[in-house]
């Protein structure tokens, strides 16, 4: 048996090419999802890996929800925060609930996941943290004064836990995706999309199998000495 890989919001977007590529690598793979139980079925009909809900964003419904995964499957060795949403808005116009949303699902979401993991992590003496963060984290976004600070968060979680996990075997690390081409993105108008695309040097979106590799790494014991570091992935759009 591989080792139990979790993945939030794993049945669609990056979430969903990351789930397959470390079931790929012979992970034991347990995919969250938020609310979609239809596209769920079809992800778990289509790949065999395994699909629960909860809302990352409630830490009573993460800690059952995560408890059960380890009574299903064993120890969750391997972590990937990846669950998160946008609520565009200039910020004259964000309403007070599209910035609490965004830092419930995105920011506290990441803490909910991995906090009731770490005591195991610890005890064993292994463990891989891998969150998804954003380029938008990195240099901000007009129009995402909410997601950008929750992705900068991110950068903030990991360098810290890095330091309190490295003695105990454990890493943790951050990807920044640059423009992927997911439903998120496709959500986007399509002329700011097409004005995106222009500033992106590689001249295209990136794929979510771009990102999916970077994580199969990271959770590898390949990366062992990688603690706190962020990989920027995104056709040269920004360098941080
Ligand atoms: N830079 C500078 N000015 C901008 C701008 C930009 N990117 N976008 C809009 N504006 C300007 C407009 O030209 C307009 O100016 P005027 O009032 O002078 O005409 C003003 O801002 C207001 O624009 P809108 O009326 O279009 O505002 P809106 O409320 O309808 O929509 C928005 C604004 C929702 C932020 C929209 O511009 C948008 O969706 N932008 C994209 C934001 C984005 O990149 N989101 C990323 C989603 S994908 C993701 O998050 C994944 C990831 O990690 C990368």
């Amino acid at each position: 048996m591989g080792r139990v890989a979790l993945v939030t919001g794993g049945t669609r977007g990056i979430g969903e090419a990351i789930s397959k590529a470390l079931k790929a690598g012979g992970y034991e793979v347990a995919a969250t999802y938020a609310g979609n139980d239809e596209k769920a079925k079809a992800f778990t009909d289509a790949t065999g890996i395994k699909t629960y809900k909860w809302n990352v964003s409630d830490y009573e419904s993460s800690r059952s929800g995560i408890a059960q995964v380890e009574a299903d499957m064993g120890p969750i060795e391997v972590v990937v925060a990846n669950a998160g949403i946008t609520r565009d808005a200039p910020f004259h116009k964000m309403t007070p609930q599209q910035w609490q949303e965004v830092i419930d699902t995105n920011l506290t979401g990441v803490f909910n996941t991995i906090h009731p993991v770490w005591p195991g992590m610890r005890e064993r003496g292994f463990g891989r943290i891998v969150v998804i963060s954003s380029i938008n984290g990195q240099k901000g976004q007009f129009g995402q004064v909410n997601y950008a600070a929750t992705k900068a968060g991110d950068l903030g979680i990991v360098r810290s836990l890095a330091q309190e996990g490295a003695a105990k075997g454990i890493t943790a690390n951050a990807i920044c995706p640059g423009y992927i081409a997911t439903e998120m993105v496709m959500a986007v108008p399509e002329a700011v999309r097409e004005k995106i695309i222009a500033m992106i040097p590689a001249g295209r979106l990136g794929e979510p199998d771009e990102i999916a590799r970077c994580v199969s790494f990271l959770a590898s014991d390949d990366s062992s000495f990688i603690n706190g570091s962020v990989i920027s992935a995104n056709g040269a759009q920004f360098f941080a």
